[in-house]
C-alpha cells in the first residue's frame, strides 16, 4: 500500500535524483524536479549534495512566480535583501537582472554587457552564500554566464604561490558601477569594502577555495602595492583558466544556483538591442574563514 504524502509534496519525486554533470570543470543539471511544487526533505537533501559536489545547478524549464523563486533559495539560508531597492520586485529578496529601458531607465541591475569574473557580495563582511537567476528573456547570442571552479583553482596552485597566500587578506571593494570589466587600482573613499582570506574553507564540505577575484579584488593585505598586484594578476589568470570555467548559454525557464564560496561568474558581451531579463534571489552566508 501506498503511504500518503503530505500535502503539496509530489509522490514522483521519491526516489534517486537524476543529476547530469554539464562539464567537466563544474555544474550539473538537476532532471525532472517541478521548482513550483514543495520538495521533500529526502529531495531536498539530494539537491543539496548535487549542489555541494558540483558547485552549480542547473533546472530547465521552469515556470517560477517569485514566490515559487524564493521558496527554494530559502531552503538553502535565508534571502539576502535587495540593497538596490530600485531593481526590487514585491518581494524584498528578489531583484532584476535586465538590459531593458522603460522611459530611458534600466529596469534591473547590470544591465550591459560583459562583466568580469566574480563573486556576489565579497565586498561584505557576510557575502551571498548562494546566488540564483532565473531566465525570463536572453539575446540570440552571447549574455552567457560563465562560472570556474575555486576548489580547482586553489587545488592546483604551485606549492610555492599557496605558501605565498596562506593566511593572507585581501581586500574587496564594491566600485565598479556599471562598467564592469574594469578593475581598478585605487577605491573609491566611500566604496563599501572588506577584506577576506584569500584561500577560504568551505563550511559544507570542507574543501579550499581561491576567494580573490578580477572584479573586486583590488590588493593583498600587507604587501608591497607591485607585490600584490602581480600575485592577483596571476591567481586572476590562473583561476580563469578554460579547464576550470563552463559557459552557460541560456534558455529560457532555465534556473541556476551558485554556491559563491567555491565558484566565482562572469558574463559573456550580448547585443544592446537584444532583451536580457533574470530575476535573481541571493541566500545571505556566513562571514570567511
Ligand atoms: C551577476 O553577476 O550576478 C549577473 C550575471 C549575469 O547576468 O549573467
Amino acid at each position: 500500500m501506498e503511504h500518503a504524502s503530505p500535502v503539496g509534496i509530489t509522490p514522483r519525486f521519491a526516489g534517486p535524483l537524476q543529476v547530469r554533470p554539464l562539464s567537466p570543470a563544474l555544474g550539473a543539471e538537476i532532471i525532472g524536479i517541478d521548482l513550483r511544487e514543495a520538495l521533500g526533505d529526502a529531495v531536498f537533501t539530494q539537491i543539496l549534495a548535487a549542489w555541494h559536489r558540483h558547485l552549480v545547478i542547473l533546472l530547465r524549464d521552469q515556470k517560477l512566480s517569485e514566490e515559487d523563486e524564493v521558496r527554494f533559495g530559502a531552503r538553502f539560508g535565508p534571502p539576502a535583501l535587495v540593497q538596490n531597492k530600485q531593481f526590487q520586485r514585491t518581494h524584498p529578496g528578489v531583484m532584476l537582472i535586465s538590459n531593458i529601458r522603460e522611459d530611458g531607465k534600466p529596469i534591473g541591475a547590470l544591465p550591459d554587457g560583459e562583466m568580469q569574473f566574480h563573486t556576489d557580495q565579497c565586498y561584505m563582511e557576510r557575502p551571498a552564500m548562494a546566488s540564483m537567476l532565473y531566465a525570463i528573456e536572453v539575446p540570440r547570442s552571447g549574455g552567457n554566464t560563465m562560472f570556474a571552479n575555486g576548489y580547482s583553482a586553489y587545488e592546483t596552485l604551485p606549492e610555492e604561490v599557496k605558501h605565498r597566500i596562506a593566511g593572507r587578506r585581501a581586500l574587496n571593494a564594491y566600485d565598479y558601477d556599471n562598467a564592469a570589466t574594469i578593475r581598478g587600482a585605487t577605491v573609491r573613499d566611500n566604496a563599501p569594502s572588506y577584506a577576506h582570506p584569500v584561500v577560504r574553507t568551505h563550511p559544507a564540505t570542507g574543501r579550499k577555495a581561491l576567494y580573490v577575484n578580477r572584479l573586486m579584488t583590488r590588493h593583498i593585505e600587507g604587501m608591497a602595492p607591485h607585490e600584490s598586484e602581480e600575485l592577483l594578476n596571476l591567481l586572476f589568470a590562473h583561476q580563469e583558466r578554460p579547464e576550470f570555467v563552463y559557459e552557460h548559454v541560456w534558455q529560457p525557464g532555465d534556473l541556476l544556483m551558485w554556491d559563491n564560496r567555491c565558484a566565482l561568474h562572469a558574463r559573456t558581451d550580448f547585443s544592446p538591442n537584444e532583451r536580457r531579463l533574470m530575476r535573481r534571489v541571493t541566500i545571505l552566508g556566513e562571514k570567511p574563514v
